[in-house]
Order: structure tokens, then C-alpha cells, then sequence
């Protein structure tokens, strides 16, 4: 216990944790919370009545993409524009990735994203460490790296015309080197050559359409990819993270690599639970064209319950929004539209009404992959994913009382449009705090000189 006066103090809420609710009082004092109780041993500066509201700790994207170049273009949310979306959708901390350009060092790599996130982004930010040209010259900076405490890498088993895939030799010597300084390799999986082969038939035979997205970009082609990582994770003993899981297939292969013994951990995002292929056959169907492809009823179904069973470990958005111009260019050409799709501020909204209000997924589960799973997976749970004494004051006030649609001009970020238009939503965010500063009060942004730190 301390003898100052609380910087910000929240009563009367009820406190979400992964053993239930309590409805308890917080004091905050220099960012961290330094007591939770009924009965607060000091005064406040300013105390925040939340009655009938639930307290969050402030949730984790851990996987978006701000202001990232894909095919002529970039995703249109900068680290800016890009966490004041997010702290309006309950996210405080956001985990990007570095850019490596052809022939850069992993150094400058993380050098040039954290020029571009720092003092801009409103929330706090983790990097991975995309390991994307001449891996076998970088192995030597992943030591150095990690060292200075960047511990999560990734790579691409795709996106070879694109300059990003690795093989899988590369990846092998990549997930060992890693692994050997206790960081986490986490991997976009696909199989490159069916997809190539497969998107190749297709343009050949004219067949340009959307619809020709998923069929060029399969679950069969996801399954192999994870098979294949899976094996050498295994041989190595090494950890590894597949980045968003779209399809059952793909969840069945790294099941079966789990029975086996290895220790795989799985991201699936909203728009595999929530989203289905024939999207890519409406009216501006490319719009939605993002990697991998949106999936069936069926897959859909699948990541649903191996959510609710614990087998998904985290849900994060790979949010990598383009705006309605930036779509049109691949109108008549699936091949050309640039990849990705918003997601940062629905992410929490749309997890909460469709899978807790639902009851397909319990509170738990929810705070479990939205906050202290990626928290322990990237290091840092000391300080974040639970509402608890010592930790950043990140916490999210949450009134589950309103019902409202989501409308793309109420989002904050730059895409102007969103693949979740007209969704039913239930509950608003009435604060999100980022160590103890008030980023968003009642819908307005008002954290314009909090800047988020570097983890
Ligand atoms: O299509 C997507 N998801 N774009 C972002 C890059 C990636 O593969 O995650
Ligand atoms: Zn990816
Ligand atoms: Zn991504």
C-alpha cells in the first residue's frame, strides 16, 4: 500500500477476470494499478463512477499491418491513425511488424518501423521481426536482436513473386536459430506452390473474378504448409505460432502436429469466425480479398468450437485495411487487388457480441486470447493482459447494456469501409485507459499527447 493520492481511481465496476467477476474499486498511481479493493485507502484526483459496467484489461492486437507496402501501394492506417482505431475498439497494445527491404539487416529493418511508430502510435506496440530476404546472412542479428529484446520473428511460406517467402531449408535454419535464443518464429503458412500453380490455371483461363481468390488459395494448401512446419518444429523441439489459421483443414493439421507432440500455437482472426467465401461473389466481393481467403460455414464452424475448447490460442485481426479506391484495382482482377482487410477497432466488439452474448464463447476464453495469451506468448505479463496489482494500468470500461449496428463512418481508422457493415453489436467501450492516461471518454478520443512505448 502507498500513502499518495490516486491519480485515477475506478469503483463500483465489475472486474472481468479468468476466475470471474468481482466487483471491486482500482487505484492507479504513475501508470500502474496499485490497488484493487473494496474500500480504496486514498482519495483520487479523479475517480471514474463505472456502476453496471465491466472492467477489461486493455486488449492486445497481436497482429496488424500500419501503413505496410503490398503490391503498388500501402495499408492506409499509419501507426497514428491506426491506434486511435484501435484504443476506440478496446485495444491498448498493438503488435506490428517490421518491413525488411531487399537487402537491409533485420537491424535496419526494426530501426526504420520503430521511426514510423514511435510518437505517433497512441497505444503500445511490440514488433516481430519479418525475416524476408537472405535469411542464412541474418542469422547472426537474430542473437543481437533478441538480445536487445525483440523476441518474436516472422516469415512467409508464400508471397514468393512479392519477395517475401522463404524456403523451407531457410525456415529450418530460421526456427533453430530462434528457438536456440528463446524468442517465437511465428509463420504466414501456406503452401506457395500449389498457390502459385493454382493462381496461374486461373488467370490463364481467364477465370478473374474474386471467387477465384479462395479457389486459388486453398485450405488443402494451408493444411500442407502447417504439416510441413510442424514436422521440422518437431525434429527442432521448437515452438512455433501459425498466424491466422483460416480453415478446418488447417486446423486438423496442426491438431494432429499437436498430438504429436509439438508445440504449435495457433492465431485465428474475426474474419475466419465470422466471414464466408461467398462474400466473394456480392457486390464488391474484392473488397474482402485478404490472405488467406475468407473460408466456409463449415471452417467457420470448426474454428468456433476449437476456440471455445481452448485448442486456438489467440484471435487477433491482421489488420491491414485499404481504402474503396485502393480495392478498385483489382475489381476485374482478383490477383491485383492489394491483400488485407481493416479490423483493429472490431475486434473486441465483434468477439464479445458474437461469441460471448452468444454463448459460444465463455468470458474467460475471451480474456484468454484477447489479453493473456499473447501478454505470456510475447513477453509481457507483467505488465499487461490482466487486470491485476503491479501491472499498466490499461483497463477498459465497457457498458454491455447498448445494441447498435456497426457503420463504417462510426470507425476511426482510414479504410472507408468495413467487411462487418450493418453487424449488430452489443455493448460500447466508455473508456479506454493506456496506463493510466484516457485515451477515448465516451466515444471522443481525447489521448492526442499519450503516446505509446515500445515493448
Ligand atoms: O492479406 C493480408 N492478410 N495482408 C497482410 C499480410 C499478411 O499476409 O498477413
Ligand atoms: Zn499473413
Ligand atoms: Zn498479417
Amino acid at each position: 500500500m502507498h500513502n499518495r493520492p490516486f491519480a485515477l481511481s475506478i469503483v463500483n465496476g465489475d472486474i472481468q477476470t479468468t476466475e470471474g467477476k468481482k466487483r471491486l474499486d482500482i487505484g492507479i498511481v504513475d501508470g500502474k494499478i496499485t490497488e484493487i479493493g473494496s474500500a480504496l485507502s486514498q482519495k483520487a484526483v479523479r475517480t471514474i463512477d463505472a456502476s453496471g459496467k465491466l472492467i477489461f484489461p486493455g486488449f492486445i492486437d497481436a497482429h496488424t499491418h500500419m501503413g505496410i507496402p503490398i503490391l503498388s501501394t500501402q495499408s492506409v492506417d499509419d501507426f497514428e491513425s491506426g491506434s486511435i482505431a484501435a484504443a476506440h475498439g478496446g485495444v491498448t497494445t498493438i503488435i506490428d511488424f517490421t518491413a525488411q527491404q531487399p537487402g537491409q539487416t533485420l537491424q535496419a529493418s526494426v530501426q526504420e518501423r520503430m521511426a514510423k511508430a514511435e510518437g505517433k502510435s497512441h497505444v503500445d506496440f511490440g514488433l516481430h521481426v519479418n525475416v524476408t530476404d537472405q535469411p542464412e546472412q541474418r542469422l547472426h542479428e537474430i542473437s543481437e536482436l533478441t538480445r536487445q529484446g525483440f523476441c518474436a520473428y516472422k516469415v512467409f511460406s508464400t508471397y514468393r513473386q512479392a519477395g517475401m517467402m522463404i524456403t523451407w531449408p531457410e525456415f529450418r535454419l530460421v526456427l533453430q536459430t530462434v528457438h536456440k535464443h528463446g524468442g517465437l518464429l511465428c509463420l504466414h503458412a501456406e503452401d506457395n506452390a500449389q498457390i502459385e500453380s493454382q493462381t496461374n490455371e486461373h488467370i490463364k483461363a481467364g477465370h478473374l473474378e474474386p471467387i477465384y481468390h479462395p479457389r486459388s488459395r486453398t485450405p488443402e494448401a494451408e493444411a500442407e504448409a502447417i504439416t510441413r512446419a510442424a514436422e521440422i518444429a518437431g525434429e527442432l523441439e521448437a515452438r512455433l505460432y501459425i498466424v491466422h489459421l483460416s480453415s478446418k483443414a488447417g486446423l486438423e493439421a496442426g491438431l494432429i502436429a499437436r498430438e504429436q507432440g509439438v508445440e504449435l500455437i495457433l492465431e485465428t482472426c474475426p474474419q475466419y469466425l465470422l466471414l464466408s467465401e461467398e462474400r466473394y461473389l456480392q457486390e464488391n466481393g474484392h473488397y474482402c480479398i485478404t490472405t488467406p481467403p475468407l473460408r466456409t460455414k463449415d471452417d467457420q464452424e470448426a474454428l468456433w468450437q476449437a476456440l471455445a475448447d481452448g485448442k486456438i490460442d489467440v484471435v487477433a485481426t491482421d489488420h491491414c485495411p485499404f481504402t474503396m479506391a485502393q480495392k478498385e484495382s483489382g475489381r476485374k482482377a482478383f490477383h491485383l487487388t492489394p491483400n488485407g482487410i481493416p479490423g483493429v477497432e472490431t475486434l473486441f466488439p465483434l468477439l464479445y457480441t458474437y461469441g460471448v452474448a452468444k454463448g459460444r464463447l465463455s468470458l474467460k476464453r475471451l480474456l484468454q486470447v484477447l489479453a493473456l495469451n499473447p501478454a505470456k506468448l510475447f513477453g509481457f505479463s507483467d505488465t499487461k493482459g490482466e487486470t491485476k496489482v503491479g501491472a499498466d494500468a490499461d483497463l477498459i470500461i465497457f457498458d454491455p447494456k447498448p445494441e447498435r449496428s456497426l457503420r463504417a463512418t462510426d470507425l476511426h481508422g482510414n479504410a472507408d469501409w468495413s467487411p462487418y457493415e450493418g453487424f449488430k453489436l452489443i455493448g460500447n467501450i466508455d473508456f479506454s485507459i493506456l496506463r493510466g492516461q484516457i485515451l477515448v471518454e465516451k466515444g471522443q478520443f481525447v489521448g492526442s499527447d499519450v503516446f505509446g512505448r515500445l515493448l
